[in-house]
């Protein structure tokens, strides 16, 4: 079939690269910069691609606009990793318009199917109830498990599909014991600075806090910052119990440094996953609509240091 002008410049531009525009969240943590290395380590030329990468800053705006600048330069894909769970659908219909497949990645988007090809990452549900059973399994093993136990939450960015099932998955451990009372859930935006903020008013409000859920590990060190600076101890063999998700290396310093209990895994290396779910739609085959990703957890009964030594991030 004969090429337009413009798809001979464009090819001549990019070669047989295959074009994708990766809309990320932003850097907001140390996950997120583990998966923005995996998509640029595996979106290489060598590797046949050619990889236009944005940051979103947090904001669907953003998002929204590199989604659009993409289609105007006729990408071959969209990626996605949506900041927000709601209002992409008339973004994505554009695309759709355009002939330009979307993969989503990492947080799911609360749209009609038919506007995306697929979804991989991690059952942030599922690790909310994981943690939720942690912390009933390691409260009964210490004889605290008929007492009153006050929990607060530092929540990731309201909205997004990681911070929705994981408040979602520990409420529902929750509602199995009436002892446990959820105190206070606030947003921390899955930031290290904003965790530590969001914990310093915790600590001022409440001064009988017996557990933190933190929604990501680097809101974990910030909460764990503003309690020792209040005078208390976290972690093990401390005043509050501490955990957070993803399982980032920092988060196994900081088990091991006897500050945090538990870290409940999110992976973030999406890039090799989106490359197959590629290569497999370029050959004309179908691919898994929801693909979900296996995930661990892990606590200081373990033998940290090798499992630590064994991790990509
Ligand atoms: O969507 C995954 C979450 O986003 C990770 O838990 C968090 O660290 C990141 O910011």
């Amino acid at each position: 079939e004969a090429e337009t002008e413009a798809e001979a410049k464009d090819d001549a531009a990019s070669g047989d690269l295959i074009v994708v525009g990766y809309a990320q969240v932003g850097a907001e943590s140390d996950w997120r910069t583990a998966n923005t290395e995996s998509f640029k380590s595996t979106f290489t030329e060598e590797n046949g691609y050619k990889l236009i990468f944005d940051d979103a800053q947090q904001k669907q705006e953003n998002q929204i606009k590199a989604i659009r600048s993409f289609i105007q330069q006729d990408v071959d894909y969209i990626v996605v990793a949506p900041v927000v769970e709601t209002g992409w659908e008339a973004v994505l219909q554009e695309a759709q318009e355009a002939g330009i497949p979307v993969i989503l990645s990492d947080r799911q988007m609360d749209v009609d199917e038919s506007l995306y090809e697929c979804w991989v990452g991690g059952n942030f549900i599922k690790e909310g109830e994981i943690a939720g059973n942690w912390l009933a399994d390691y409260l009964k093993a210490q004889g605290r498990d008929g007492e009153d136990i006050n929990i607060v939450t530092l929540q990731g960015t309201i909205g997004a599909s990681a911070q929705v099932g994981r408040t979602e998955g520990f409420g529902n451990i929750l509602k199995q014991h009436d002892n446990w009372k959820m105190l206070d859930m606030q947003t921390g935006e899955f930031t290290q600075a904003k965790g530590q903020e969001v914990m310093e008013s915790f600590l001022k409000s409440y001064d009988d806090i017996d557990v933190v859920v933190a929604e990501n590990d680097n809101m974990a060190f910030g909460a764990i910052d503003a309690i020792k600076a209040a005078g208390k101890t976290c972690g093990p063999d401390g005043d509050i119990i501490i955990f957070s998700f993803d399982a980032v290396k920092a988060a196994f310093d900081a088990m091991i440094a006897g500050d945090l209990n538990a870290a409940f895994e999110c992976n973030p290396l999406h890039g090799p996953r989106v490359d197959e779910i590629i290569k497999k739609l370029e050959k004309g085959e179908t691919v898994e609509k929801i693909q979900y990703v296996d995930e661990a957890y892990f606590d200081t009964s373990m033998d940290l240091e090798s499992i630590k030594a064994e991790r990509a991030y």
